[in-house]
This record gives structure tokens, C-alpha cells and sequence, in this order.
């Protein structure tokens, strides 16, 4: 059995590391174990707590496959994080200590602060601390930190650094939907991973994965392979979050019922959305309500996520092992509904928060952003033995800890032509003002994300956007093009600018990120 597993693995392995990165998954299916309970983070309510939190940022070892026990980084856990809980109006500190070997950050994706307690320019050199005060002002919404230290984000992200945190302001309660923390409201943080046959992560950073983004063939939920989650019978919250460094998971249960979208990124949305399958992109948060009163035990299925994986360059053998892939789904988490108890019953809300009708009008400028894979230029240079021509094949990584920094070798990305530059200002916004933003993709499709800001986005490819992603958000999957409308919550300094960038964390890295500043107009 042992052997088996292992031959498939190296199988797999040497798979990843050529050109064709997308099918070793079949081959290390045996390897995936699993189906043990859902994970569920610590609760730390600020609110119980007296306003503070702290996160250790640190390394540890985290159970998740047979093998042996993964070195991972977590914050004050051996991976992930604690959900935080705070509540609007609140002024929280939170207490931060980098116990990592290495400089990291603390980005507070979704939440509204001010670039100057907000992570990309506020770093934590290895030993240090840091104590930003977080005046919270939104509304109800799932918000999530992780790191963002320029150069190792997806590194250190893809060891385990992701948290989540809720606002909450009462509105929960006033709609009567689930909330009962690790009941029936429950936290669902996917990743894909690669792991080795000694049980120790995988950062594949051959330039195919650096070019499409790196992936994994084992699916995690809350740092577990394909857990089983037993909240009582009746409806169940699922606050749902692509904490992956490039992977879009799209999700369905396998009885094809129906569920309800009831919240996007930053909030709720006007009022409860029937879907069947709903796509996630990395960063963007979904929140959804599905019936589980008839008692039966229901698998959530994902599909290969096939972005910029598969390009004219294939053979036809690849091309048709493509195809078969695209239709093979797997079991992500497995809900099995126990007894309702004396439980209320609960129906779902009619209407939630009607965040409006986007006001084009009120839009003072339009601006148009490219998001350039540069891919001729990468193409040429692995082929012309750049710095990573010879990377790519063998292995891929690192096996004991990913580490060094981008090693991107001599590959860059950029937006609008320009590779990232902090010290450089990419657009000067005034605070409280709209713009529309024009977000077009090459190549492939890429998340734009946006700090300090939220928009509405007002159309996607060209057509209107779906009900469920029409609420207020900061993370968009942009294939083709997108217009945004968006709205300068916060300010930002020229030391501290705000960022915008693709969330595919490799993207990023390569240069894929631009710059604003963010202040009150003269
Ligand atoms: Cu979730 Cu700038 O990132
Ligand atoms: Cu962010
Ligand atoms: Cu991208």
C-alpha cells in the first residue's frame, strides 16, 4: 500500500514540474486521507476580551495527511488563525509578535482602516512586534488577515498564514439567520496544497506555476483534507473563503440542491440569492445558507479549476487528459446534519440589506487598468535560459520549508505595463470620492483587489453582473473586463500608500500591484 502511494506521488511530482502542471492530481488521490472533523478555529470575541487580541506569528506542525506531521505557520496556532470577532463602532488594538525567522506583515483584507495601521508598509521584522489600534466602521461582514511582506506573501501565505475575522452589528440576529459560532455558522477556509511523500509542504515555483499561479492537487478546508462538519439539522451558515494562493473553486452540492448567497465581501446583500454553483476566487469571501432539515448527509463538490492552465502549447494527449479532467469533481467537505434538538426552527429571511442601486453619477473620473501576464516576455525568457529556464524541472521547491524570497528568476508582471514599484504612486484618489474603474485581463482571468476601498461592480465581460456578486466588495475574478465602481473609504499616505492588486499571490509578487494615494481633496 505504503509503496504504492509513494510511487504515485513522485509520479505526481514530476508531473507538476513540467510544463503540463494540471494532472497530477489523479495520481495522488490515493495519498489523500482525510475525513476527519471540520476544524474550527478558537473564537476570540474583542468584545468579551476588552477590546484587545493578540496573534503569535509562528511556525508549528500541523496533522493533515498520513505521513508524518507538516511544518506550518500559523497565528497562535500551528496553522491559520483564530476567527477574531469585532464588532462595528468598536476600537480594537491588536497585539501582533512576528515569531517567524523572517519579516512578515499583517494585512486586514476587507476591513476599512487607514493605510497607516494596515499591512503592506507596516512591517514586522523577525522578533518584533506591532500594535495597530483598528477603529472598526462597516457593517456586518467576513473579513480575513494574512500576511503581506512584499516578496514572501505567497510564501508565507501557502505555509498557512490566513485568519479570518467577523464584524458583526447585530443584523445577524435582526434577519434570524444561523450564528451560533461552530454550530450552524461555520468558518470555510479553502486552500490547495501540494504535499511531498514526507508529509512536508510543496511551494511549486517552477515558472508554469509562477506564470498561471501556484497550485496544489490536495483541496483543505480550515487546514483539513476533505473534513466532515456535523451541524444540527435545519439551516447552516457557511462563511465561505478562497484563502488559496491561485485556485478558483467552483462549488455545488452533490445532490445538486439549491442554497442561498446572503452576503459578498463586505457585507450582506439586498436579499437572500437561490444559486445551484457558485465560483470563488482567491480572497473573495461568499456567504451562504443551505437547508439541511431533511437530516441528510450531503457532499460540497469542486471541479478543476482550469484558469490559464491549458493553452495552445499542449500536446494532444494533454489536451485530451484536459478534458477529462475538467469533469472530474471532488468532495471538499462532507456536512453530516445530526439532530435539530430543541432548536427553533428557522426560515430563511425574505430581505436582508439593500446596499442600493450603484450610483454611476456620483463617479468623478474613469480610469482603466491592464492586468499584464507579460507571457511572450516569460515564455522567452524561460525558453531563452533566463534565470529560471532550468528551475522549473526536477523539483520544483524546497521541501523542508519553502523559503527565499519571490524567486522569480528574471519573470515580471505587471499592470498597465508597469511592474510594481512602492515608491512609486500609481493613482492620486480623493477620500470619499467615486471612480469607475475599468479592469481588463490578458490571458487569463485575475482577481483584482483593491485596499482601502470597496466597489460595486457594474459589469463583467461586458454584461451585468449576477445578483450574488452585485453587493459591495474589494475582490473581483476579472475575465476579460470588469467595471467597478469605487468607492475611497479611507485615506492613504505617500510613505503608506494603498495597494490594488491581483490576488493571485504569485501575480502579485511578480509585479502585478499598483499604488494610490488616498487623501482629502484640497
Ligand atoms: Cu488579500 Cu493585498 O490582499
Ligand atoms: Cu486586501
Ligand atoms: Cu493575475
Amino acid at each position: 500500500m505504503r509503496a504504492t502511494r509513494r510511487s504515485l506521488l513522485i509520479g505526481g511530482a514530476a508531473l507538476a514540474g513540467g510544463a503540463f502542471a494540471g494532472g497530477y492530481g489523479i495520481f495522488a488521490q490515493s495519498a489523500r486521507q482525510g475525513g476527519g472533523p471540520l476544524p474550527m478555529p478558537r473564537l476570540v470575541d474583542t468584545w468579551d476580551n476588552g477590546g484587545i487580541f493578540d496573534l503569535s506569528i509562528q511556525q508549528g506542525e500541523t496533522r493533515i495527511v498520513p505521513a508524518a506531521a507538516t511544518r506550518s505557520f500559523g497565528y497562535s496556532g500551528s496553522i491559520l488563525g483564530p476567527v477574531v470577532r469585532v464588532r462595528s463602532g468598536q476600537t480594537v488594538k491588536a497585539y501582533i509578535t512576528n515569531n517567524l525567522p523572517v519579516e512578515s506583515s499583517v494585512h486586514w483584507h476587507g476591513l476599512f482602516v487607514p493605510s497607516i495601521v494596515d499591512g503592506p508598509f507596516n512591517p514586522i521584522p523577525a522578533g518584533q512586534s506591532w500594535s495597530p489600534e483598528l477603529t472598526i466602521d462597516q457593517p456586518a461582514a467576513t473579513t480575513w488577515f494574512h500576511p503581506h511582506p512584499h516578496g514572501d506573501t505567497a510564501r508565507q501565505t501557502y505555509m498557512g498564514l490566513a485568519g479570518l475575522l467577523y464584524v458583526e452589528d447585530g443584523s445577524a440576529a435582526e434577519f434570524n439567520l444561523p450564528r451560533d459560532y461552530g454550530v450552524d455558522d461555520l468558518p470555510i477556509v479553502l486552500q490547495d496544497r501540494i504535499f511531498g511523500p514526507d508529509g512536508q509542504l510543496i511551494y511549486d515555483r517552477s515558472p508554469m506555476a509562477m506564470m498561471h499561479g501556484s497550485r496544489g492537487d490536495v483541496i483543505l478546508v480550515n487546514g483539513a483534507i476533505r473534513p466532515t462538519a456535523r451541524p444540527p439539522a435545519g439551516l447552516v451558515r457557511l462563511r465561505l473563503l478562497d484563502g488559496a494562493n491561485a485556485r478558483n473553486f467552483k462549488l455545488a452540492f452533490a445532490d445538486e440542491r439549491i442554497f442561498h448567497v446572503i452576503a459578498n465581501d463586505a457585507g450582506w446583500l439586498a436579499e437572500p440569492i437561490p444559486l445551484k454553483e457558485i465560483e470563488i476566487s482567491p480572497g473573495e469571501r461568499y456567504e451562504i445558507v443551505v437547508d439541511l432539515s431533511d437530516g441528510r448527509a450531503v457532499d460540497l463538490l469542486t471541479w478543476p479549476d482550469h484558469n490559464g492552465r491549458f493553452g495552445d502549447s499542449l500536446t494532444e494527449r494533454a489536451k485530451e487528459f484536459a478534458a477529462r479532467m475538467r469533469e472530474r469533481r471532488e468532495v471538499v467537505l462532507r456536512l453530516e446534519p445530526g439532530a435539530a434538538g430543541d432548536r427553533p426552527k428557522r426560515d430563511l429571511p425574505r430581505r436582508l440589506q439593500d446596499p442600493g442601486r450603484p450610483d454611476v453619477a456620483k463617479s468623478v473620473r474613469r480610469r482603466s487598468f491592464t492586468f499584464d501576464s507579460m507571457m511572450m516576455a516569460n515564455m522567452q525568457m524561460m525558453r531563452g535560459g533566463g534565470a529560471m529556464g532550468h528551475a522549473g524541472h526536477g523539483s520544483p521547491t524546497t521541501s523542508s520549508a519553502p523559503t527565499g524570497h519571490g524567486a522569480s528568476g528574471g519573470m515580471r508582471m505587471g499592470i498597465n505595463g508597469k511592474t510594481y514599484d512602492m515608491s512609486r504612486i500609481d493613482a492620486e484618489v480623493a477620500l470619499g470620492s467615486h471612480e469607475i474603474w475599468e479592469v481588463v485581463s490578458t490571458e487569463m482571468a485575475h482577481p483584482f483587489h483593491i485596499h482601502g476601498a470597496t466597489f460595486r461592480t457594474l459589469t463583467k465581460g461586458g454584461k451585468p453582473v449576477a445578483p450574488h456578486e452585485a453587493g459591495v466588495k474589494d475582490t473581483v475574478l476579472v475575465d476579460n473586463k470588469a467595471e467597478l465602481l469605487v468607492s475611497f473609504r479611507q485615506p492613504s499616505t505617500r510613505e503608506k500608500p494603498f495597494v490594488f492588486h491581483c490576488h493571485i499571490l504569485e501575480h502579485e509578487e511578480l509585479g502585478m500591484m499598483g499604488t494610490y494615494l488616498s487623501q482629502p481633496s484640497a
